[in-house]
């Protein structure tokens, strides 16, 4: 017999769940491949679901040893999704649940449930690994207490909560606060702690402790010194306490995403843990401050007020991005960050949004949830708050997140309730603003502008191409950020918020003495694409001479692409005046150096093809990348000069900082490298990478000498002297990828998937080395084939044995319509080859299927 076509789930079913959790005790018996979970659940009925239900839970891949209701052992019908007792077998109040499983956390490659990384016993249950590790409701708006004993010989045993009594090969945790099990989490190991301690606002003194393995503690400082401050940060910018007597960060090498913030015990990769000067990157850096301010902030967006259900991921997501965000602005440059983010967007959102797997910010249906922990949740959503806030104002925030704070803690809850907070709080209407959670799709802003009289008038229209099941869109609020300046440079109206909310309106300044040149869409305050064709002067006008530091970084990325578009359009010679435009900026000692290390970055060869691909015409990777490098050299033999000097003016000698300013000093100064790499053969790049001294300039050194076509013997040499840290290891296999001559990558990726370091079911180790080959535009689309096929190949291989790295990595080919027609029948081919395995993975299942459309 045929299966059943598998249903989606819809927000549109959403209904509680008859029973509450009224606490939950489980006992771990740890083995490698048997171990046991005794779990004792209170249920009551919900009175929010009169009547008598069957109670139903969640299991997959247990083995039900013994089951019991009050004390009576029963026989459930066990199918492959849970098991159900009938109503009938049941109390008419409340009663205790009994099992015992088996399950074998050694055999389970998936990384979803208990599973073993390195010898060391770990948990991942977001968004529905629970039920891999005891029958239960497995749904985050199922919250209960929870009392955990873990037995094992191991001399290291944590779960959430505090922790309550321990013995002789046992612990035992208590998590007061009641939680969704997605927020459960248990370690086991032989590991090592790195401690601090931390007093909070109230003067409870908090005792932290990052566990890694022995001999990583000297790697573990800056993760302690983020978390610190991102407990600070929380009390003194949202007024957020910490409400435990622990808070424990363990490091694991085996783990699908960046990290997980259980209740209390914060799970992460370890590669946004361990960081020293020699090993990580400056861009390392960064994102272990963000990503362990991430996962703290999740303590009170996220845990101790949860999503209803798995539509209202963005709740947490965009909220706890966009709180991490104004963390990091804090910390660093707030302009830099804000165009790095704005970057992200534009190539993981925009991207996202425009080809088949578009879908709202709270989507409304799916068949496996783990393929929405996407781009558009989680950037999309923190844009979404930022033009919340930008609408109601700083004040009217702060006061709809007290509110939220207030009226929420301890609740599952909705977008509905989010937004009802900022009505409330505000008094402002958002029914039409909400849109922006529900429909997909970017928004295509066109500008025209009128001069009469002294009066200057701004007329936009908004457009949304139709995406997969919305095909007709309705017009959205948007807020747009505009100042005016004088043809002398002088702002003669300084940042003004128009509210923008029909398909098409007008807004007019007046008694102006001469016709402005404007500035749109500062800050990046709605993301939309702006379509306005602009004269290469004006825009030089505005890089020069913008007050918004992020409009005065995009009229220059606008000007390079421009410049790259008629390059690639008809073969001219790139712009002098782009270039010298560019030169003066370089020079401009005024402006800090990592934001005119962003302003030399050229636009990226995906963000050109997607360019070119809205203006109708089909991008072709090869001369892309060429025409981009021949750019590249222009600039460096016009201004080799003043990029000789200012590579030399940006060392930092002395001991490494990772602090933003001396980060931004390398940043700049290994841009310069980029392009002067292009006119000195790779002489520069050598002497670097024989005198550097820390990782981020290792790693520029080699990606510029492998650019070079003379990277062998320091290749070479990176790997005898790292082949004993993961973590590096997987920087040399992406950095040789992403920087192979298109022709050779894909020989590159074969050769090194036969190297006996490619570790491929450590997720670590197959993004690095697939993730890259997929990165680098040119390679990954040569006209030959040959990447898309091994590409394919290893999904295939990979799926079996972790679907959900494997679902995420397919959206490699989610850009296929972009391309000619050769290209597309050659991934498509891929793609339904894909599709037509016999035991494909619901995760990877739904991804090809949407991306084919
Ligand atoms: N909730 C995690 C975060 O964003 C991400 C995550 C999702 C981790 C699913 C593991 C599994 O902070
Ligand atoms: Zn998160």
């Amino acid at each position: 017999m045929k299966d059943a076509a598998p249903q989606p789930t819809l927000l549109a079913e959403y209904q509680p769940y008859p029973f509450t959790v009224t606490g939950v005790e489980l006992t771990f018996r740890l083995a490698p491949a048997a171990t046991r979970v005794i779990a004792k659940i209170g249920f009551a009925p919900n009175p929010e679901r009169p009547g008598r239900h069957d109670l139903r839970l969640d299991g997959e891949t247990l083995t039900l040893i013994s089951a019991a209701v009050d004390g009576r052992p029963l026989s459930p019908t066990i199918d492959g999704a849970g098991l159900t007792v009938p109503a009938a077998a049941l109390p008419q109040g409340p009663f205790t649940w009994e099992a015992e499983v088996e399950i074998d956390p050694k055999g389970n490659t998936a990384l979803e449930g208990l599973y073993m990384s390195g010898g060391m016993y770990c948990t991942q249950c977001e968004a529905e690994g629970f039920r891999k590790i005891t029958f239960y409701p497995d749904r985050p708006d199922v919250m209960a207490p929870f009392k955990v004993r873990i037995e094992s010989d191991l001399p290291v045993l944590l779960s959430n909560g505090n922790p309550t009594a321990e013995g002789e090969g046992w612990a035992e945790w208590t998590d007061p606060w009641p939680k969704p099990a997605y927020l459960f989490a248990l370690v086991a190991g032989d590991l090592a702690a790195v401690r601090d301690s931390f007093t909070t606002m109230s003067g409870r003194k908090v005792d932290l402790a990052i566990w890694v393995r022995d001999g990583d503690q000297d790697r573990c400082p800056y993760a302690m010194d983020s978390l610190i401050r991102s407990m600070k940060w929380d009390e003194e910018a949202y007024g957020r306490e910490y409400d435990l007597d622990v808070f424990n960060i363990v490091a694991v090498d085996d783990f699908n995403m960046g990290a997980m913030e259980n209740k209390g015990l914060n799970i992460f990769n370890s590669k946004l843990v361990l960081a020293s000067p020699e090993t990580a990157t400056d861009a390392d850096f960064e994102r272990i401050e963000g990503v362990i301010a991430h996962e703290y902030f999740h303590n009170w967006t996220g845990n101790r007020i949860t999503c209803r259900d798995w539509f209202q991921l963005c709740l947490k997501e965009g909220l706890t991005v966009f709180r991490d965000q104004e963390f990091t602005s804090d910390m660093r440059s707030a302009p830099v960050k804000r165009i790095d983010d704005v970057l992200t967007l534009r190539a993981r959102q925009f991207r996202e949004d425009m080809g088949p797997l578009a879908h709202p910010v709270r989507p409304d249906s799916y068949f496996e949830i783990n393929n929405f922990y996407t781009a558009t949740v989680y950037e999309k959503g923190a844009e979404v708050i930022g033009m919340l806030k930008r609408l109601v104002g700083e004040d009217g925030y702060r006061r709809a997140l007290d509110l939220y704070f207030d009226r929420h803690d301890g609740d599952a809850a909705t977008i509905e309730d989010w937004l009802k907070v900022f009505e409330d709080a505000t008094g402002r209407d958002l029914a039409q603003f909400k849109r922006w959670y529900t429909d997909a799709g970017t928004p295509r802003l066109a500008v025209t502008e009128d001069w009469q009289d002294g009066a200057y008038t701004l007329t936009f229209t908004q457009k949304t191409a139709p995406t997969p099941g919305q095909d007709v869109k309705a017009p959205r609020v948007i807020p747009i950020a505009v100042g005016l300046l004088n043809p002398n440079g002088d702002e003669v109206v300084p940042t003004t918020v128009l509210e923008m909310s029909k398909a098409t309106q007008s807004f007019r300044f007046d008694g102006l003495s001469a016709r402005p040149v404007p500035s749109l869409l500062r800050g990046f305050s709605a993301p939309v694409v702006l379509d306005r064709a602009v004269e290469p002067a004006e825009r030089a006008f505005l890089l020069a001479h913008d007050t918004d530091p992020f409009n005065r970084w995009e009229a220059g990325r606008a000007l390079a692409k421009d410049v790259l578009i008629t390059m690639i359009a008809d073969g001219t010679d790139p712009d002098g005046g782009f270039i010298d435009a560019l030169g003066r900026l370089l020079a401009d000692e005024t402006l800090d150096p990592a934001f005119r290390a962003l302003c030399l970055r050229l636009p990226s060869e995906d963000d050109l093809a997607q360019t070119l691909h809205d203006a109708g015409r089909a991008p072709d990777p090869a001369h892309i990348h060429g025409q981009r490098k021949r750019l590249a050299t222009a600039i460096a033999r016009r201004l080799e000069t003043p990029l000789a000097a200012t590579y030399a003016a940006m060392a930092t000698p002395g001991a490494f900082s990772p602090d933003a300013a001396s980060a931004g000093r390398r940043a700049l100064r290994l841009a310069c490298l980029a392009l002067l790499n292009r006119i000195d053969g790779g002489d520069r790049a050598a002497a670097l990478y024989n005198d550097a001294g820390n990782m981020t300039e290792s790693a520029g050194a080699l990606a510029c000498l492998i650019e070079a076509g003379r990277g062998e013997a320091a290749t070479n040499a990176f790997y005898e002297r790292w082949h004993e840290n993961r973590l590096v290891i997987d920087k040399w296999f992406m950095i040789q990828l992403l920087h192979a001559a298109p022709d050779k990558t894909a020989a590159t990726a074969e050769r090194l998937a036969a190297h006996p370091d490619f570790d491929w079911k450590n997720p670590n180790r197959f993004r690095a080395l697939m993730g890259a080959l997929s990165a680098n535009h040119a390679g990954f689309h040569d006209a030959s084939g040959a990447a898309y096929r091994f590409y394919a190949d290893w999904l295939l291989k990979l799926d079996p044995v972790n679907p959900q790295i494997t679902a995420r990595m397919s959206t490699a080919f989610e850009t296929w319509a972009r391309y000619d027609a050769d290209r597309k029948a050659l991934i498509r081919a891929e793609l339904s080859r894909i599709l037509h395995h016999p035991s494909l993975s619901r995760d990877t299942r739904e991804m090809v299927t949407r991306i084919l459309g």
